[in-house]
Protein backbone atom coordinates (compact mmCIF):
# COMPACT_ATOMS: atom_id res chain seq x y z
CA UNK A 1 0.00 0.00 0.00
CA UNK A 2 1.24 3.39 -1.36
CA UNK A 3 0.03 7.17 -0.40
CA UNK A 4 -2.95 7.42 -3.55
CA UNK A 5 -4.32 11.01 -5.11
CA UNK A 6 -7.47 10.96 -3.20
CA UNK A 7 -8.47 13.42 -6.46
CA UNK A 8 -7.81 10.85 -9.01
CA UNK A 9 -10.00 8.36 -6.00
CA UNK A 10 -12.58 10.19 -6.39
CA UNK A 11 -13.70 9.69 -9.90
CA UNK A 12 -12.47 6.13 -9.22
CA UNK A 13 -15.52 5.53 -6.64
CA UNK A 14 -18.25 6.13 -8.98
CA UNK A 15 -19.02 2.73 -9.06
CA UNK A 16 -18.86 2.41 -5.60
CA UNK A 17 -21.64 5.42 -4.27
CA UNK A 18 -24.83 3.23 -4.98
CA UNK A 19 -23.91 1.38 -1.94
CA UNK A 20 -21.24 3.07 0.05
CA UNK A 21 -22.16 6.90 -0.73
CA UNK A 22 -21.08 9.83 -2.37
CA UNK A 23 -18.86 11.15 0.47
CA UNK A 24 -18.13 7.12 1.98
CA UNK A 25 -21.09 7.61 4.19
CA UNK A 26 -23.21 4.55 2.92
CA UNK A 27 -26.75 4.44 2.23
CA UNK A 28 -27.96 1.67 3.93
CA UNK A 29 -27.16 0.35 7.78
CA UNK A 30 -25.65 -3.13 5.73
CA UNK A 31 -23.17 -1.05 3.76
CA UNK A 32 -20.03 -0.37 5.86
CA UNK A 33 -19.72 3.40 5.77
CA UNK A 34 -16.03 4.08 4.57
CA UNK A 35 -15.64 7.88 5.01
CA UNK A 36 -12.98 8.66 7.48
CA UNK A 37 -11.07 4.79 7.69
CA UNK A 38 -7.73 4.59 7.67
CA UNK A 39 -6.24 3.82 4.10
CA UNK A 40 -3.98 1.40 5.02
CA UNK A 41 -7.15 -0.96 6.46
CA UNK A 42 -9.31 0.03 3.42
CA UNK A 43 -6.40 -0.58 0.99
CA UNK A 44 -6.12 -4.41 2.66
CA UNK A 45 -9.27 -5.00 2.60
CA UNK A 46 -9.99 -4.11 -1.23
CA UNK A 47 -6.53 -6.65 -1.94
CA UNK A 48 -8.43 -9.22 0.13
CA UNK A 49 -12.11 -9.13 -1.59
CA UNK A 50 -10.00 -9.08 -5.06
CA UNK A 51 -8.00 -12.21 -4.08
CA UNK A 52 -11.45 -13.94 -2.50
CA UNK A 53 -9.53 -14.16 0.84
CA UNK A 54 -12.59 -11.81 2.52
CA UNK A 55 -15.27 -13.85 0.94
CA UNK A 56 -18.25 -11.30 -0.26
CA UNK A 57 -18.93 -11.53 -4.01
CA UNK A 58 -20.14 -8.67 -4.01
CA UNK A 59 -17.27 -6.44 -3.20
CA UNK A 60 -15.06 -9.42 -5.32
CA UNK A 61 -16.55 -8.23 -8.44
CA UNK A 62 -16.28 -4.64 -7.69
CA UNK A 63 -12.36 -4.57 -6.74
CA UNK A 64 -11.78 -7.85 -9.56
CA UNK A 65 -11.09 -4.59 -12.01
CA UNK A 66 -9.61 -1.99 -9.47
CA UNK A 67 -5.14 -1.76 -10.11
CA UNK A 68 -3.03 -1.22 -7.17
CA UNK A 69 -2.98 2.05 -7.97
CA UNK A 70 -6.71 2.29 -8.14
CA UNK A 71 -6.81 0.87 -4.78
CA UNK A 72 -4.48 2.97 -2.90
CA UNK A 73 -6.36 6.34 -4.69
CA UNK A 74 -10.00 5.18 -3.67
CA UNK A 75 -8.51 4.38 -0.32
CA UNK A 76 -6.68 7.85 0.28
CA UNK A 77 -10.21 9.19 -1.17
CA UNK A 78 -12.35 7.51 1.57
CA UNK A 79 -9.97 8.24 3.85
CA UNK A 80 -10.21 12.17 3.70
CA UNK A 81 -13.96 11.99 3.80
CA UNK A 82 -15.77 13.14 7.33
CA UNK A 83 -18.15 10.17 9.39
CA UNK A 84 -21.15 10.77 10.13
CA UNK A 85 -21.45 9.87 13.65
CA UNK A 86 -24.67 7.96 14.75
CA UNK A 87 -26.55 9.10 18.02
CA UNK A 88 -25.18 7.63 21.15
CA UNK A 89 -27.64 4.97 22.11
CA UNK A 90 -29.73 4.84 25.25
CA UNK A 91 -27.44 3.59 28.19
CA UNK A 92 -25.86 0.29 27.18
CA UNK A 93 -24.25 -1.45 30.17
CA UNK A 94 -23.14 -4.40 28.99
CA UNK A 95 -22.08 -3.07 25.38
CA UNK A 96 -19.86 -0.74 27.05
CA UNK A 97 -18.55 -2.99 29.32
CA UNK A 98 -17.40 -5.06 26.74
CA UNK A 99 -16.09 -2.28 24.31
CA UNK A 100 -13.92 -1.01 27.69
CA UNK A 101 -13.00 -3.97 29.83
CA UNK A 102 -13.80 -6.99 27.95
CA UNK A 103 -15.31 -9.90 29.62
CA UNK A 104 -12.78 -11.50 32.02
CA UNK A 105 -14.93 -14.66 32.66
CA UNK A 106 -14.34 -15.61 28.78
CA UNK A 107 -11.02 -14.43 28.45
CA UNK A 108 -12.77 -11.37 25.98
CA UNK A 109 -9.78 -8.86 25.89
CA UNK A 110 -10.99 -4.64 25.52
CA UNK A 111 -11.82 -3.36 22.63
CA UNK A 112 -10.11 -0.06 23.55
CA UNK A 113 -6.74 -1.63 23.65
CA UNK A 114 -6.70 -1.61 19.82
CA UNK A 115 -9.90 0.07 18.59
CA UNK A 116 -8.58 2.74 21.24
CA UNK A 117 -11.07 4.60 24.06
CA UNK A 118 -12.94 6.64 21.15
CA UNK A 119 -13.18 3.86 18.38
CA UNK A 120 -10.19 6.01 16.25
CA UNK A 121 -8.30 2.33 15.22
CA UNK A 122 -4.97 3.11 14.70
CA UNK A 123 -3.76 3.04 11.00
CA UNK A 124 -0.26 1.69 10.98
CA UNK A 125 -1.39 -1.46 12.89
CA UNK A 126 -4.13 -1.66 10.31
CA UNK A 127 -6.91 -1.37 13.11
CA UNK A 128 -10.18 -0.11 11.64
CA UNK A 129 -11.84 3.09 13.27
CA UNK A 130 -14.89 1.69 14.47
CA UNK A 131 -16.74 5.00 15.50
CA UNK A 132 -20.08 6.20 13.59
CA UNK A 133 -20.11 2.31 11.86
CA UNK A 134 -23.53 1.05 11.36
CA UNK A 135 -24.84 -1.23 14.52
CA UNK A 136 -26.14 -3.43 11.71
CA UNK A 137 -23.11 -3.51 10.00
CA UNK A 138 -20.52 -4.10 13.00
CA UNK A 139 -23.23 -7.25 14.33
CA UNK A 140 -23.08 -8.47 10.66
CA UNK A 141 -18.92 -8.47 10.45
CA UNK A 142 -18.32 -9.59 13.54
CA UNK A 143 -21.14 -12.61 13.58
CA UNK A 144 -19.12 -13.64 10.05
CA UNK A 145 -15.68 -13.51 12.26
CA UNK A 146 -17.16 -15.88 14.84
CA UNK A 147 -19.14 -18.26 12.29
CA UNK A 148 -15.09 -17.91 10.25
CA UNK A 149 -17.27 -17.16 7.41
CA UNK A 150 -14.60 -13.78 7.36
CA UNK A 151 -11.40 -15.58 7.93
CA UNK A 152 -8.99 -12.26 6.63
CA UNK A 153 -8.01 -10.94 10.04
CA UNK A 154 -3.80 -11.64 10.61
CA UNK A 155 -2.77 -13.83 12.86
CA UNK A 156 -7.31 -15.12 13.50
CA UNK A 157 -7.20 -11.76 15.87
CA UNK A 158 -10.87 -11.01 15.72
CA UNK A 159 -11.78 -14.46 14.82
CA UNK A 160 -10.86 -15.57 18.33
CA UNK A 161 -12.31 -12.77 19.86
CA UNK A 162 -15.44 -12.94 18.44
CA UNK A 163 -15.70 -16.79 18.80
CA UNK A 164 -15.84 -15.94 22.56
CA UNK A 165 -18.62 -13.47 22.71
CA UNK A 166 -22.17 -14.51 22.96
CA UNK A 167 -24.73 -13.10 20.77
CA UNK A 168 -26.08 -11.03 23.24
CA UNK A 169 -22.61 -9.06 23.62
CA UNK A 170 -21.97 -8.80 20.08
CA UNK A 171 -25.35 -7.15 19.70
CA UNK A 172 -24.80 -5.15 22.73
CA UNK A 173 -21.13 -4.15 21.75
CA UNK A 174 -22.26 -3.16 18.16
CA UNK A 175 -24.87 -0.79 19.41
CA UNK A 176 -22.37 0.99 21.65
CA UNK A 177 -19.22 1.00 19.52
CA UNK A 178 -21.78 2.71 16.75
CA UNK A 179 -22.60 5.42 19.26
CA UNK A 180 -18.97 6.23 20.18
C1 LIG B 1 -17.61 -3.68 2.06
C2 LIG B 1 -15.12 -0.68 -0.86
C3 LIG B 1 -18.68 -0.99 -4.17
C4 LIG B 1 -21.42 -3.41 -0.97
C5 LIG B 1 -16.63 -2.85 1.57
C6 LIG B 1 -15.36 -2.57 2.20
C7 LIG B 1 -14.67 -1.74 1.39
C8 LIG B 1 -15.49 -1.48 0.22
C9 LIG B 1 -13.27 -1.16 1.62
C10 LIG B 1 -14.92 -3.10 3.56
C11 LIG B 1 -15.28 -2.10 4.64
C12 LIG B 1 -14.88 -2.50 6.02
O1 LIG B 1 -14.25 -3.55 6.21
O2 LIG B 1 -15.18 -1.74 6.96
C13 LIG B 1 -15.85 -0.54 -2.04
C14 LIG B 1 -15.36 0.11 -3.23
C15 LIG B 1 -16.35 -0.01 -4.19
C16 LIG B 1 -17.47 -0.70 -3.57
C17 LIG B 1 -13.98 0.77 -3.35
C18 LIG B 1 -16.32 0.44 -5.63
C19 LIG B 1 -15.22 0.09 -6.42
C20 LIG B 1 -19.76 -1.59 -3.57
C21 LIG B 1 -21.08 -1.74 -4.17
C22 LIG B 1 -21.85 -2.42 -3.25
C23 LIG B 1 -21.01 -2.71 -2.09
C24 LIG B 1 -21.48 -1.19 -5.53
C25 LIG B 1 -23.31 -2.84 -3.34
C26 LIG B 1 -23.81 -3.40 -4.50
C27 LIG B 1 -20.60 -3.76 0.09
C28 LIG B 1 -21.01 -4.64 1.18
C29 LIG B 1 -19.90 -4.73 2.05
C30 LIG B 1 -18.86 -3.88 1.49
C31 LIG B 1 -22.34 -5.35 1.35
C32 LIG B 1 -19.79 -5.57 3.32
C33 LIG B 1 -19.22 -6.92 2.98
C34 LIG B 1 -19.18 -7.85 4.17
O3 LIG B 1 -20.19 -7.96 4.88
O4 LIG B 1 -18.14 -8.48 4.39
N1 LIG B 1 -16.68 -2.17 0.35
N2 LIG B 1 -17.11 -1.03 -2.26
N3 LIG B 1 -19.76 -2.16 -2.31
N4 LIG B 1 -19.32 -3.32 0.30
FE1 LIG B 1 -18.22 -2.19 -0.98
C1 LIG C 1 -11.50 -5.54 13.00
C2 LIG C 1 -14.61 -5.18 16.72
C3 LIG C 1 -11.03 -6.18 19.84
C4 LIG C 1 -7.85 -5.98 16.20
C5 LIG C 1 -12.65 -5.39 13.73
C6 LIG C 1 -13.97 -5.17 13.18
C7 LIG C 1 -14.83 -5.05 14.22
C8 LIG C 1 -14.08 -5.22 15.45
C9 LIG C 1 -16.33 -4.80 14.14
C10 LIG C 1 -14.30 -5.05 11.68
C11 LIG C 1 -14.35 -3.60 11.28
C12 LIG C 1 -14.82 -3.38 9.87
O1 LIG C 1 -15.17 -4.35 9.18
O2 LIG C 1 -14.86 -2.22 9.44
C13 LIG C 1 -13.93 -5.47 17.89
C14 LIG C 1 -14.55 -5.62 19.19
C15 LIG C 1 -13.54 -5.94 20.07
C16 LIG C 1 -12.29 -5.94 19.31
C17 LIG C 1 -16.05 -5.49 19.46
C18 LIG C 1 -13.64 -6.28 21.54
C19 LIG C 1 -14.55 -7.23 21.98
C20 LIG C 1 -9.86 -6.14 19.14
C21 LIG C 1 -8.53 -6.30 19.73
C22 LIG C 1 -7.64 -6.25 18.69
C23 LIG C 1 -8.39 -6.07 17.47
C24 LIG C 1 -8.26 -6.47 21.23
C25 LIG C 1 -6.13 -6.35 18.72
C26 LIG C 1 -5.49 -7.29 19.50
C27 LIG C 1 -8.56 -5.91 15.02
C28 LIG C 1 -7.96 -5.97 13.70
C29 LIG C 1 -9.02 -5.84 12.78
C30 LIG C 1 -10.24 -5.69 13.55
C31 LIG C 1 -6.48 -6.16 13.36
C32 LIG C 1 -8.91 -5.84 11.24
C33 LIG C 1 -9.11 -7.24 10.68
C34 LIG C 1 -8.97 -7.25 9.16
O3 LIG C 1 -7.92 -6.81 8.67
O4 LIG C 1 -9.92 -7.65 8.48
N1 LIG C 1 -12.74 -5.42 15.13
N2 LIG C 1 -12.58 -5.66 18.00
N3 LIG C 1 -9.72 -5.99 17.78
N4 LIG C 1 -9.92 -5.75 14.90
FE1 LIG C 1 -11.24 -5.72 16.44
Amino acid sequence: YAQGDAAAGEEKSESCAGCHGEDGNSNAPIFPKLAGQHASYLAKQLHEFKKGKRANPTMTAMAEPLSDADIDDISAYYARQKVTLEKAEKPNPLGEKIYRTGNASSAVPACTGCHGPDGAGNPSAKFPALRGQYAAYLEKTLSDFKSGERANDANSIMRAIAAKLSSEEIAAVSGFTAGL
